[in-house]
């Protein structure tokens, strides 16, 4: 199975997960500082800075788009309980 690497920027630390694995997954395993209310993609409440790496991410679903854009989220921003990582080094911070 393919793994990623993910960075929370905030802590210093890096961790290698499965392919699929949600940011809020990786973000509680290390006790990461993202918040996270519905885990539903609605509340708009773990959004997540992505500081590189964003291309080895799925693409934002319908729904995460649409909260994104009623937030007014920064670009470069996704919801940590969505965001999938595919591969690669992703590196994230909390919003
Ligand atoms: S926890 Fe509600 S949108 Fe992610």
């Amino acid at each position: 199975m393919p793994k990623a690497k993910v960075t929370f920027e905030d802590i210093g630390v890096t961790i290698t997960v499965p392919a699929g694995t949600r940011l809020i997954e990786v973000s509680e395993r290390v006790g990461a500082a993202i918040t996270y209310g519905c885990r539903e993609g609605e509340c708009g409440t773990c959004l997540t800075q992505v500081v590189s790496g964003g291309e080895h991410l799925a693409d934002p679903s319908v729904l995460e788009d649409q909260v994104l854009k009623d937030m007014f989220a920064p670009r470069g921003h996704r919801l940590a309980c969505q965001a999938q990582v595919l591969d690669g080094d992703v590196v994230v911070k909390p919003a």
